[in-house]
């Protein structure tokens, strides 16, 4: 991992070298995140307890005359250039996509301009499961409402990168990773309420516990129709609730009592998906008041008690996480482990002891290499700070 500063300073530079230095440069810099429990919670307005790490994304911008946009992705390797700013996304790579859609919708919101250079740069896995979509939206987002002087409230703009995802690459994601990326603290948790969307921070300072990310190996992009129609199968099931005659306007209105009666009258497997929404959306409550109390073993029997739900219930999970999971939890300094994020794939987040998690990550390597044939890929994540977005000071002319 580099650090955030030194990353921006590369991305600058590449600007340079790729667009010159003439005019004013923007940059937008975005964390990704992690999420501690509350998965797919989002999509029925319920509570969500993520958090923004100290891997990110950075983007560096010049708002021109000339409409249309050039763009480059260090990550990819790859210039595009589009002649006008159209949502007709016939051609367009989907990491040009994103920053298409987020020029698109600012503008819909009052932030205009022709057109621009930018440059991306990112130190994150890309489609790795730590919410790189978010970071890359919320960075540009963040550069251009720097360049405009237009910044937006953090919910709107986090609101505006959800629609992103929703028009231009066809996730109906919730606003989770929108709002961590924005919003997130050193050393502390987001406790989100989706419906309203009070947030209040939680500390967790890293001197308690450690938080160890492991990547499955298994890439989450064929994942959304899977993903699309899991929010599909939630919507659906509370149409039905809805006709019973119960009061809810969202899956997150149905309490523990509610289930016991409604739940033998929806189909398999509707059922499941509606048990798992209802107990997940108790256990980030539960996981609130723990963490307020310093109690991780509590904190962690939720996050073991999550994963089971999504495995079973949700069934989102793979063989390779519930590996990752089940190897950790027989490590001593597990406080717990879960599968974080869409699932399908992607990443397992493991909540360690300080000072035993060297031990954990070694034993959870070995395990995973002799059961799947490949060490996984792991980073020990510190709670960082939220997205930023400023004006770059020109370079100066040194004095002779
Ligand atoms: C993805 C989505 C989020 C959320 C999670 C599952 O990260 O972008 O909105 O639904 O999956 O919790």
């Amino acid at each position: 991992m580099t650090s955030p500063s030194a990353v921006m300073a590369t991305t600058e530079r590449l600007f340079r070298e790729r667009f010159g230095s003439d005019g004013d440069l923007h940059l937008g810099w975005s964390p990704g995140r992690v999420n501690l429990i509350g998965e797919y919670t989002d999509l029925s307005n319920g509570f969500v307890l993520p958090m923004a790490i100290d891997l990110g994304l950075c983007v560096v911008l010049r708002s021109r005359q000339k409409p249309g946009l050039s763009l480059f992705a260090t990550a990819f390797d790859e210039a595009v250039e589009l002649s006008h700013m159209s949502a007709d996304l016939t051609d367009i790579p989907g990491w040009a996509r994103y920053l298409l859609g987020v020029v698109v919708l600012s503008r819909e919101a009052g932030l205009s301009a022709d057109g621009y250079d930018i440059v991306v740069n990112a130190d994150m896995p890309l489609a790795g499961g730590v919410s790189s979509s978010a970071a890359l939206t919320t960075a540009t987002a963040m550069a251009v409402q720097s360049a405009l002087a237009s910044p937006l409230t953090p919910e709107a703009s986090a609101q505006l990168c959800q629609a992103v995802e929703h028009r231009f690459a066809g996730v109906r994601c919730g606003i989770m990773d929108q709002m961590a990326c924005r919003l997130g603290a050193p050393d502390s948790a987001l406790f989100l309420d989706c419906a309203s969307l009070a947030h209040h921070h939680l500390p967790m300072p890293r001197e308690s516990a450690e938080i160890l990310i492991v990547g499955s190996g298994v890439s989450r992009s064929l994942s959304e129709s899977a993903y699309n129609q899991r929010r599909a199968e939630c919507e659906e099931a509370l149409a039905i609730i809805q006709q019973d005659g119960t009061r809810a306007s969202d899956l997150r209105d149905v309490s523990a009592e509610t289930l016991l009666r409604i739940e033998a009258r929806l189909p398999v497997p509707l059922n499941q998906r509606v048990r798992h929404i209802v107990h997940e959306n108790a256990r980030v409550v539960a996981a609130h008041n723990a963490l307020s109390q310093g109690a991780y073993v509590e904190f962690g029997a939720l996050m073991n008690q999550s994963h089971e739900s999504l495995r079973d219930d949700f069934e989102v999970s793979i063989g390779e996480l519930d590996h990752i999971v089940a190897t950790a939890n027989r490590c001593v300094g597990v406080f717990g482990a879960r599968l974080t994020g869409a699932g399908f794939g992607g990443n397992a987040i493991v909540l360690t002891q300080p000072g035993l998690t060297e031990d954990v990550m070694v034993k959870i390597a070995n395990g995973f290499e002799q059961r799947f044939g490949r060490k996984p890929w792991m980073h020990r994540v510190q709670a960082a700070t939220s997205a930023a977005g400023f004006p770059v000071l020109s370079p100066r002319t040194p004095s002779v």
